[in-house]
């Protein structure tokens, strides 16, 4: 499988994610045919995410009703719940949320549980991002706690490593990811997909972007790792590279061994380049 995820971090309000959606659901149509071979997800700050959930219903049903059609089904052989948890599987755009807390509820200001993500159509939750990490304090032992918890929700974590420069330019960044990855892994739980998100931070937002050499070197040592140190963890492992991605040079790292998709930060906020930066995944 493919995946490309857009983390739109704290930007885009209503308007602006309206527009979006209906240039993205105009770009799926015309290029069916390379989209649906990809697993898109769309990952905006949470505020949006019950809002964004109604609008990919709606255009998640019209979609099934021809899905259905085209394999000689009827919608109305399935209950409304039925039909929402099929939706929500199969729509175009998945939705995933950008955080979550370890607790399930409690006196926890500002934050958001895992079920609440679930209840709002999240599939997906991106954890341990180092703007994270760094801004709020979060350590390896608490995206542990933070992936536990979206586990136990059915969401699937994308689970955020990389290193700084200065970690890189002491070339210590192999054992940097291994310590990183041990760490912020829970290893006694199984996963349906394990998804790492390689994000040296010296990439993210700055338009500097690792040697194709070096994000095959780290991605290779990812793979190690799960193979050697945590095999039949998971029933799919996948990797994504993220930091400073556009549509001029997604291309070449998807093409990249080892490489699953993208994680897509600024370059995920305009639509077109989007689109361009999913298309150019094949
Ligand atoms: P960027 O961000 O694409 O803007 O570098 C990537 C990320 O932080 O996920």
């Amino acid at each position: 499988m493919k995946l490309i995820v857009a983390n739109w971090k704290m930007n885009h309000h209503f308007d602006e994610a309206d527009a979006w959606l209906d240039d993205f659901f105009k770009s799926f149509s015309r290029h069916y045919e390379s989209f649906k071979n990809l697993e898109i997800v769309l990952c905006p700050p949470s505020l949006l995410l019950d809002y964004i959930d109604n609008e990919l219903m709606e255009d998640g049903i019209q979609y099934l009703e021809e899905v259905m059609k085209h394999d000689g089904k009827n919608m109305d052989d399935f209950s409304p719940e039925e039909l929402t948890e099929i939706v929500i599987k199969q729509r175009p755009l998945k939705l995933g949320a950008q955080d979550c807390h370890y607790e399930s509820s409690g006196s926890f200001t500002g934050d958001i549980s895992a079920s609440m993500l679930t209840k709002v159509g999240c599939q997906y939750v991106i954890l341990g991002h180092s703007e994270r990490r760094t801004g709020h304090g979060e350590s390896n032992e608490i995206v542990a706690k933070k992936v536990r918890a979206a586990l136990n929700e059915e969401l699937i974590p994308i689970i955020c490593v990389g290193e700084s420069k200065e970690v890189r330019d002491r070339a210590k960044h192999l054992e940097f990811i291994y310590m990183q990855i041990m760490t912020s892994v829970p290893q006694d739980v199984k996963f349906k997909q394990l998804i790492i998100a390689y994000e040296p931070i010296w990439s993210i937002g700055t338009g500097i972007t690792p040697t194709l050499a070096q994000i095959e070197e780290m991605a290779k040592l990812i793979r190690k790792i799960f193979h050697e140190k945590l095999p039949n963890l998971a029933q799919e492992f996948l990797i994504l590279y993220g930091g400073s991605v556009t549509s001029k040079n997604s291309a070449e790292i998807m093409a990249t061994p080892e490489i699953n998709g993208l994680l897509v930060g600024k370059a995920s906020l305009d639509e077109a380049e989007f689109s361009k930066i999913c298309l150019s995944a094949f």
